[in-house]
C-alpha cells in the first residue's frame, strides 16, 4: 500500500494559558497547553470537571481569548469568533417552533448560503444521520438522541473543516449513547472532518479517537496524549472487546484516578 502523504495541521494550540478574572478571584483555567491536531484527525479531551475542557474548545472557536500562547486554525491565527467551525453542545438547543428540517437549514440561512445548496446539504445530512421521515417533526416530538442528531446536522451543514463537540452525548441513556458513538464514527469517516470531542466517558473517548488528550485537574495541563489504534472500529462490540481498548481505557483511568487521589 502506498504511504499517505502527511496531513497538515488543522488546529494548533501553542503554550496556551487562560486566566479568568472574576469579582471574587482570578481563576487559572488552563496552564501551558500545547497540542497539534491534524486535518481529519479525531481527538478527544478528557479530564476532571472544571479543568478547562470547555474553555479549550471555546479558544479554538475564538470565543475566549488566551491570556498567553496562541491558537492557529488551519494556518491562521484565531483572533476573533470563527465561522469555519461547527459546534455541538450537550443540550441540543433547537428552536422549538421550527421543524427538524428548518432547524437544520437555519445554519445556512444565517450564513446566507444559496437556497439550493442549503436544501441539498440538508437532505444529505438527514439521510446520513438516519433522520429521514422526521423532517417535519417538531423538536419536542423527538427523543434526546434524535435531537442530538438534528444538532449534529445543523453543525455540519456548512461543511466545517473542524467540528467541536462539548459532551454531546452526556444527557443520553447508555444504550442510545453507544448507538450515537458508532454513528458518529461512521459520520466522521464519511465527512472527513477534523473532530475535537470533550467527553466524560473514557470508553467513548477511546472508541472514537485516534488520540486522547488527558488533562490534569485545574489549572488544566496536558498529562498525556495517548494514541489509540483499535483493530476494527466499524464493529462496535469487537472494538470494545479488543485488548487495545482495555489497555487504553485502563491507562486513562489510571492517569485520571492517580491525579484525583493525590491532588
Ligand atoms: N467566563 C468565565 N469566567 C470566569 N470563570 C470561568 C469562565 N469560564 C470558565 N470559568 C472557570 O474556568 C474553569 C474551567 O472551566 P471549564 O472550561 O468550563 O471546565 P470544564 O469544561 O473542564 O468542566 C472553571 O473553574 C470555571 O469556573
Ligand atoms: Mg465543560
Amino acid at each position: 500500500m502506498q504511504k499517505q502523504p502527511p496531513l497538515s495541521s488543522a488546529v494548533s494550540i501553542d503554550g496556551v494559558g487562560v486566566q479568568f478574572r472574576t469579582k471574587r478571584a482570578d481563576v487559572t483555567a488552563l496552564d501551558n497547553v500545547t497540542v497539534d491536531v491534524r486535518e481529519r484527525e479525531f481527538v478527544s479531551i478528557v479530564g476532571p470537571s472544571g479543568c478547562g475542557k470547555s474553555t479549550l474548545l471555546k479558544l479554538v472557536a475564538g470565543l475566549v481569548r488566551p491570556t498567553s500562547g496562541s491558537i492557529t486554525l488551519r494556518g491562521e491565527p484565531v483572533t476573533s469568533p470563527r465561522s469555519d467551525i461547527g459546534f455541538v453542545f450537550q443540550k441540543a438547543a433547537l428552536l422549538e417552533w421550527r421543524t427538524v428540517r428548518r432547524n437544520i437549514t437555519l445554519q445556512g440561512e444565517m450564513r446566507r448560503m444559496p437556497k439550493a445548496e442549503i436544501a441539498r446539504r440538508t437532505a444529505e445530512l438527514i439521510e446520513m444521520t438516519g433522520l429521514a421521515g422526521f423532517e417535519d417533526a417538531m423538536p419536542h416530538e423527538l427523543s434526546g438522541g434524535m435531537q442530538q442528531r438534528v444538532s449534529l446536522c445543523r453543525a455540519l451543514l456548512h461543511q466545517p473543516p473542524v467540528l467541536l463537540m462539548d459532551e454531546p452525548f452526556g444527557a443520553l441513556d447508555a444504550l442510545t449513547r453507544e448507538q450515537m458513538n458508532s454513528e458518529l464514527h461512521r459520520i466522521w469517516q464519511e465527512t472527513r472532518t477534523t473532530v475535537l470531542l470533550v467527553t466524560h466517558s473514557v470508553a467513548e473517548a477511546v472508541y472514537l479517537s485516534e488520540r486522547v488528550l488527558v488533562m490534569s485537574r485545574r489549572p488544566g495541563r496536558v498529562l498525556e496524549v495517548l494514541p489509540v489504534e483499535l483493530p476494527d472500529r466499524n464493529d462496535y462490540s469487537k472494538a470494545m472487546a479488543s485488548a487495545e481498548f482495555g489497555a487504553r481505557t485502563a491507562r486513562i483511568r489510571e492517569l485520571l484516578g492517580a491525579r484525583t487521589a493525590h491532588d
